[in-house]
Order: C-alpha cells, then sequence, then structure tokens
C-alpha cells in the first residue's frame, strides 16, 4: 500500500470531476472542515484539473466558504467531463488537437506545495487519478455518480436522489397515461448500468423495465402490454435505461464523438421503443427524457450523509497515512480500497440480484 507521513501534511487540494451528483457539496464541506481541524490549509480546484493548469480557477477553501452548502446540488468547484489533462483539447495548426498537458499539472501541483489531493468523481476521474498516482500525485478518491455503477462500494452518493427524482417524475406519468389510456414510455440515466432504471422503475410501479443488462425484445415488452389490457389496464409505463438495447441491434447513442470526451453521450431508447410499441400494439405512445433533471435537485438525506461521510472519511485516510485509495462504502462502514482496483470495470446489475427477483415477482417485463 502506497503511504504518506500524515504528520508532514501540510496543504491540501479538492477537485470534482465528470457529470455533476446530488452529495458533491457536503463531501467537499466535510473534508474540508476535517482537513482545517488538523490545522491544514485546503484550496479548491475550479472545473476538474483546470486550476492545476491556471492558478485563476483556484479557491482557498476556508470556514466560511463551505458554510451552509451541504443541503446544496451541484458542486461549488464546478466540475467538467472533458477537461482529462492526459488528453486535452488545445487550438493547434490544424485546429483542435488533443495533446497530454499532464506533467504540466503535476508540476504545478508540486510548485504549489500540494501534499494530497481529494478527487470527487466516477469511474472517468479515478482513471485520470491513477494516471497522476503514475506520476507521483498522492490521491484519495471519493465515488460519486448517479449511476451506481462504481464497483468497491455499496453504493455511489448521489444515486439515491437521483431515484427518487425519477420515481417522482414515472408516479406522475401514471395518472395522465391511465387518463389518455396511453403506453408511456420513460428514459432514465445510468450509462451502461441499469441501477436507476430497475430501482426507480421498481419504487414507481412501472410495468415494463428495461436495463443494459438484459437485451430487450419489444415483442415481449408488447406482450405485457396486451396482457394489461386484457386485463382491463388500459395503461402502460415502461421505464428505460438510456443504455439499454434491442436483442437485434445496438446501443442508441445521440453523439458519437464529443471532442476530448470518452464516452459517447447515450439517449434516444424510449424514441425508438415508443415507435416500436406503437408500430406493433397500435396503442397511442408516448416518451419522455428525464435527462439533466435526475442530476439536479438538492441531495436526499441518504446522500448529505453519505457525501459527509466520505469527506470526512477522505481525510481519516491521510490520518492514517494512506494514499492512493477510494473510500468505499461497505456497510455500516466506511472502508478504502485501492484505486488501481476501482478503474477495472463497472458495477453492472446482477442478473440474479434482489431487486430483479423482486420484479419477477411482480410481473413486471424486463422485456426478456
Ligand atoms: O454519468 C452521469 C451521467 O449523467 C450519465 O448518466 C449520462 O449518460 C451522462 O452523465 C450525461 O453526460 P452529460 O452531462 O455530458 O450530458
Amino acid at each position: 500500500m502506497d503511504t504518506i507521513d500524515p504528520s508532514k501534511i501540510k496543504k491540501i487540494a479538492i477537485n470534482t470531476g465528470g457529470g455533476d451528483a446530488p452529495g458533491l457539496n457536503a463531501v467537499i464541506r466535510a473534508a474540508t472542515l476535517a482537513a482545517l481541524r488538523q490545522g491544514w490549509e485546503v484550496y479548491g480546484i475550479r472545473h476538474g484539473y483546470r486550476g492545476l493548469l491556471d492558478s485563476k480557477y483556484l479557491i482557498q477553501l476556508t470556514k466560511d466558504r463551505v458554510r451552509g452548502i451541504t443541503h446544496l446540488g451541484g458542486t461549488i468547484l464546478g466540475t467538467a467531463n472533458k477537461g482529462d489533462p492526459f488528453n486535452f483539447p488545445m487550438e493547434g495548426k490544424n485546429g483542435i488537437e488533443m495533446v497530454d498537458i499532464s506533467d504540466r499539472a503535476v508540476e504545478n501541483f508540486r510548485k504549489l506545495k500540494f501534499d494530497a489531493l481529494i478527487t470527487i468523481g466516477g469511474d472517468g476521474s479515478h482513471r485520470i487519478a491513477h494516471s497522476f498516482i503514475q506520476k507521483g500525485m498522492p490521491i484519495i478518491g471519493v465515488p460519486k455518480t448517479i449511476d451506481n455503477d462504481m464497483i468497491g462500494t455499496d453504493v455511489t452518493f448521489g444515486f439515491d436522489t437521483a431515484v427518487t427524482t425519477a420515481t417522482d417524475a414515472i408516479d406522475k406519468l401514471h395518472s395522465t397515461a391511465e387518463s389518455h389510456e396511453r403506453v408511456m414510455v420513460v428514459e432514465v440515466m445510468g450509462r451502461y448500468a441499469g441501477w436507476l432504471a430497475l430501482n426507480s422503475g421498481l419504487a414507481g410501479s412501472a410495468h415494463a423495465i428495461l436495463i443494459p443488462e438484459i437485451p430487450f425484445d419489444i415483442e415481449k415488452v408488447c406482450e405485457k402490454i396486451y396482457s394489461r389490457e386484457a386485463a382491463g389496464r388500459h395503461y402502460s409505463i415502461v421505464v428505460c435505461a438510456e443504455g439499454a438495447y434491442p436483442k437485434n441491434g445496438g446501443l442508441i447513442v445521440q453523439d458519437e464523438n464529443i471532442i476530448g470526451r470518452r464516452e459517447p453521450l447515450l439517449g434516444g431508447v424510449a424514441k425508438y421503443v415508443e415507435k416500436e410499441i406503437a408500430r406493433i400494439t397500435g396503442k397511442e405512445t408516448r416518451s419522455l427524457v428525464l435527462g439533466h433533471l435526475q442530476r439536479g435537485g438538492s441531495p436526499s438525506s441518504f446522500d448529505r450523509l453519505l457525501g459527509l461521510r466520505f469527506g470526512a472519511a477522505a481525510i481519516q485516510t491521510l490520518l492514517e497515512g494512506k494514499i492512493n485509495v477510494m473510500v468505499a462504502l461497505d456497510p455500516p462502514i466506511v472502508k478504502t480500497i485501492p484505486i488501481e482496483d476501482v478503474i477495472k470495470g463497472m458495477k453492472s446489475v446482477p442478473l440474479d440480484c434482489d431487486s430483479i427477483h423482486v420484479a419477477r415477482y411482480l410481473g413486471v417485463s424486463l422485456g426478456d
């Protein structure tokens, strides 16, 4: 395990990377207050790593600066999901070129006399963190994402709030779907994992839930709609994860190549499902995409508490002399795991998990 002498720590930095998630500010507050208590100086690096490239994006985090932010959505530090210093878009002779400016970031980190970085992010941010660790930067990771797709932690903060937001939306669709005797198809986020769709779909009493882990057969979804019709229920709610895809087709993406971004932008599966259901069943069908609504708003009390626990645990980890690990929830405790293990894969919904069984017992169609 990589170590640091805690008695030598004087100054740390905190950044937030990737898509925002409710609970980020709770982590920033807890980590800042815990570090200030040790007599350390704390700086926030604004917009991912930009503050390491240009000091105007650095802000000192004081007790006052982190006052009253636990309940706020977003991040007071700003974030970016295309500012990877190892693959940074810059204006070159032939237009935008991708360059590796990581050495400059490491040099500035040292010049600024930072002893460690607390990086709060998802798998992309932890991948960047791992590359910086190879260059000698001491890092503690904190797992964030509404997708809940990070391995090593039971849950990421932000997920609970997003599930609640999506569930509220699904709840509201029942009355309009029933009044108009329509099928409503709702697309939720989650990237390549079905956690958000499965949990909000179950909690919101959806009749079909489509997740990336189970490529769907649209005919099976229509069978569910027909069986409801036969039982006198003339409306249905279908929840689709944005990463769900038909058994005989591929992933549906909005934008494949966004400069400076590793991943394609997913989206559009609900429209596809809407059209197919209308074509096959002849029923009036509508779709909607919940989109970034799921990332917004005040964090739930669960996410606030988890954020505060993770923030405090990040500092506790440094005090124990450990670095290059991510804090993780392993109920009832917060533990640490090496960042190199976190980036080995993603956490999908296991097909034999309890929630999948619940869906099947409830008669919810999973499209298979
Ligand atoms: O990872 C979080 C997430 O909200 C995903 O669920 C979604 O696919 C993606 O980010 C959207 O990214 P952007 O904010 O760039 O639209």
